[in-house]
């Protein structure tokens, strides 16, 4: 397995090569390896498959949730090998992010609500970073879990914008889940053990929510309920919300597909899921 740690290093990449790109921040875990997995799955036998880790700075809008991100270098280095990984790029933030850099990629439509208000500036840092990664080492198809639906929808929006679609396919893989539920996440390494019995309450009550809908509940009882529900079991509910999920925007009703989203904190670890809901 080749890894790479500074630009001077991708010349090494061969032009030609068709790549299977899998974007990470480390910490890798079942979710990643089944991003891994996806990728050796659809490459062809001569096609490489990649695999970056770089925690993000210009993501983070909290600067205590960057400094606390979970660092395991090594066991990742590792996983990648046992899962036939053929190259890790390991750029370095002073040279990804000179002093001088000056440009961002803002979506401004699919970014509007959900992680995109409750966490400003954040899908520009997905954005800016992901266009870097995709310039860097020409990818022919990378890979995002749908646990971050809307980072899935709006990266697919800025390939599809910017003209990248042509030579590049964006592939959404399932979230994998633990087996009592909780949705796979590099945070939930941070959960105390009482947090970490309490978190598959999350998508427990997305489950319970997609029920209630489906069998004629209205949304604005639902969601106050549910809510409550969240906040008795100890969770911070930064948002609990019922979108389109084509087009993200709010909705009250069921009768097109929708994604219920939900984002809510265990003392300081944030956590993300979702559940799509669709009649038949
Ligand atoms: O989903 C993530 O881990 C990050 O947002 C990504 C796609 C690696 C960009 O930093």
């Amino acid at each position: 397995m080749q890894i790479i740690k500074n630009f001077k290093e991708l010349t090494t990449l061969k032009a030609e090569q068709k790549r299977h790109f899998v974007p990470t921040m480390g910490a890798l875990h079942s979710g990643h390896l089944s991003l891994i997995e996806k990728a050796r799955q659809m490459a062809q036998p001569d096609d490489e498959v990649c695999v970056s880790i770089f925690v993000n700075p210009i993501q983070f809008n909290q600067a205590d949730d960057y400094e606390n991100y979970p660092n395991t270098l090594e066991a990742d280095l590792k996983a990648c090998r046992d899962a036939g990984v053929d190259c890790v790029f390991l750029p370095q933030a002073s040279e990804f992010y000179p002093q001088n850099f000056s440009i961002n990629v803002t979506e401004t439509l699919l970014g509007k609500n959900l992680c995109g208000s409750t966490r400003p500036g954040h899908f520009d840092g997905v954005c800016t970073v992901l266009l870097k990664f995709f310039n860097l080492l020409k990818p022919s198809a990378a890979y995002f879990g749908e646990k971050d639906f809307q980072q899935l929808a709006i990266v697919k929006k800025m390939v599809l914008d910017l003209n990248l679609n042509q030579n590049l396919e964006i592939i959404g893989v399932p979230t994998f889940r633990e087996d009592d539920g909780l949705a796979c996440s590099s945070r939930n390494l941070r959960l105390s053990s009482d947090q970490r019995a309490t978190a598959p309450k999350l998508y427990k009550t997305l489950t319970e929510i997609k029920n209630l809908l489906l069998t004629g509940k209205n949304w604005k009882s639902t969601h106050s309920t549910s809510k409550e529900k969240l906040e008795r079991a100890g969770f911070t509910v930064d948002y609990l919300e019922l979108v389109e999920s084509a087009t993200l925007q709010p909705t009250n009703s069921v009768e097109k597909p929708c994604l219920c989203a939900v984002a809510a904190s265990l003392g300081d670890v944030r956590l993300i899921d979702n559940i799509i809901i669709q009649h038949g």
